[in-house]
């Protein structure tokens, strides 16, 4: 329990560095890192795709982690206090990332909860001989086109409501005890239960067949437009930048942190491991084209088919200890989804916290319950595949990237606090921000963004996502976006009151009068 003071709970901090720097690098490193990166590199120049990928890393991957960074742990908030300080208005931008924060998290469950089934599917292969019909019939039982929710698959609502009650008995255990001491387990776990599956994959038939596709690069695939999107686009998703989720955590760090070092530590070891993920997808794949004599191409579909369909096939396919392998790479998919899913939900509970004044425990069970009812009602349904789909697509191109663009706009060109952010940021940080932070920031991340939703919106517009129907794209992808902004922009013409846990230690006073002169 936290300490006391005058009755009120005072803001919680991180045990020690290595601490926060395990549950920044939990957080960023998830499924998207190893289901979502190989298929989006290949799909986007192989070896090319490494180098807008390492230019989206530098050119807003880090400077926006340092100034998420930075936000969080001036201003000691989640997002919306965090921005409440800069410009009251500016608050919408952090109850914007919360309300993502809370579609996200919906989904991102169902598909650790069909990881943790595959855990247990990966004993024997009980996926048999066409793990796709298995998938989609037999397991998820999913309705052949999008609609009204019409039955419940039982099959993903129990290791649904498994994920659930993990992830909040951690969250509810508080930032120290709970999130700190989790990811100090599962981060070291899934290094060395990944670096055993991609040694294992290394040393496949055909392993250098699959590294040869995935590295061969593409170089006419840099001129394209889409893969310079597609690169900061899973660079965003990949870092848990625009989510809210850093200035979170960042939130809840001693007053003397160092937040550029930590920034370049936890964006690097992310790279790193997908990477790795990469690596080891592709010598894998590289022995499922070998063994049957296809291309590497046939073989790489979408994150969720190369995840759940061809893994299962190539695991079946395996010359010996097909069944540690199965275990080995679906036990990753879990652990490495629940230390995001955490950071996730924190973000929802933190925020409601500051901003009612509620201790941690009543907070976790009315909104991170919540959260769960929501997701275990509408997901293991036949239809929630769809809406999973559709959410999962408009959120990240409409949301997760917007948010940020908004952010870096506000806070550069509106509120012109680059300069107050540095200062602060150099004040505690071993490694000095120079002026290319603030070019960066201010006009290279803005114009690449601008141009990349820009894009998307164009090709959005030509034709229905996924050929679905208007209609469910107009509740299930647009509704989505256009709600959470509606959220936002209500939660923002509430007043505050000023009852938040750690008031006395809240220094919206100081910290405004200074920077806004008013209150
Ligand atoms: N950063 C998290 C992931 O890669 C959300 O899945």
């Amino acid at each position: 329990m936290a300490e006391h003071k005058l009755g009120v709970e005072q803001r919680e901090q991180w045990g020690t560095r290595a601490g926060f720097l395990m549950a920044a690098i939990g957080s960023a490193i998830g499924l998207g890192n190893i289901w979502r990166f190989p298929y989006i590199a290949y799909d986007n120049g192989g070896g090319a795709f490494l180098l807008p990928y390492l230019i989206a890393l530098f050119t807003a991957g880090i400077p926006l982690l340092i100034l998420e960074y930075t936000i969080g742990h001036r201003y000691r908030g989640a997002a919306p206090r965090a921005f409440l300080p800069l410009a009251r208005p500016a608050q919408a931008i952090g109850w914007w990332q919360v309300a993502m924060c809370f579609v996200i998290a919906t989904y991102y469950a169902v598909i650790i909860a069909w990881a943790v089934r595959y855990t247990g599917f990966a004993v024997g292969q009980q996926w048999g001989d066409d793990p796709e019909t298995f998938l989609m019939s037999d397991f998820l039982q999913a309705s052949d086109s999008p609609g009204m929710i019409s039955s419940y698959v039982g099959g993903v609502a129990w290791p649904l409501i498994g994920v659930w009650v993990v992830t909040l008995v951690i969250v509810a255990f508080g930032i120290r005890r709970g999130v700190e001491k989790a990811n100090k387990i599962f981060i070291p776990l899934l290094i060395v239960l990944f670096l055993i599956l991609v040694v294992r994959a290394l040393f496949l038939p055909g392993a250098a067949t699959g590294l040869d596709a995935l590295f061969s690069p593409d170089w006419a695939a840099i001129t394209d437009g889409q893969v310079w999107i597609a690169a900061y686009g899973q660079i965003f998703f990949s870092l848990s930048v625009g989510f809210g989720i850093m200035i979170t955590y960042a939130s809840y760090l001693r007053r003397r942190a160092d937040l550029t070092g930590s920034a370049l530590v936890a964006g690097f070891a992310n790279s790193s491991f997908e990477l790795l993920a990469g690596i080891g997808v592709f010598a894998t794949v590289g022995f499922m084209a070998v063994q049957s004599g296809i291309g590497v191409n046939d073989v790489v579909t979408d994150g969720i088919g190369l995840a759940f369909v061809a893994f299962p096939q190539i695991i079946s396919t395996l010359p010996g200890g097909a069944t540690l392998f199965g275990l080995l790479f679906f036990g990753c998919l879990v652990v490495a989804g629940v230390s995001s899913l955490i950071s996730i939900v924190q973000v929802i509970v933190s925020s409601v916290q500051d901003r009612t004044g509620m201790r941690r425990g009543p907070a976790v069970a009315v909104v991170g319950g919540g959260t769960a009812l929501a997701s275990i009602l509408l997901f293991p349904t036949k239809e929630g595949l769809y809406i999973l789909d559709a959410a999962d697509h408009f959120i990240n191109q409409y949301g997760i990237a917007l948010a940020g663009l908004v952010t870096v706009i506000t806070v550069s060109w509106v509120l012109r606090k680059l300069g107050t952010l540095r200062d602060h940021a150099n004040a505690s940080s071993a490694v000095p921000l120079g002026r290319w932070w603030v070019i960066t920031l201010s006009v290279i991340t803005p114009i690449i963004l601008g141009w990349m939703t820009w894009d998307s919106l164009r090709t959005e517009l030509a034709s229905n996502y996924e050929d679905y129907p208007t209609s469910f794209l107009l509740i299930a992808g647009w509704g989505v976006v256009i709600a959470v902004i509606v959220f936002a922009v209500v939660m923002t013409l509430i007043p505050w009151r000023r009852t938040a846990p750690d008031d006395e230690h809240f220094h919206l006073n100081t910290v405004e009068t200074a920077e806004t002169g008013r209150r």
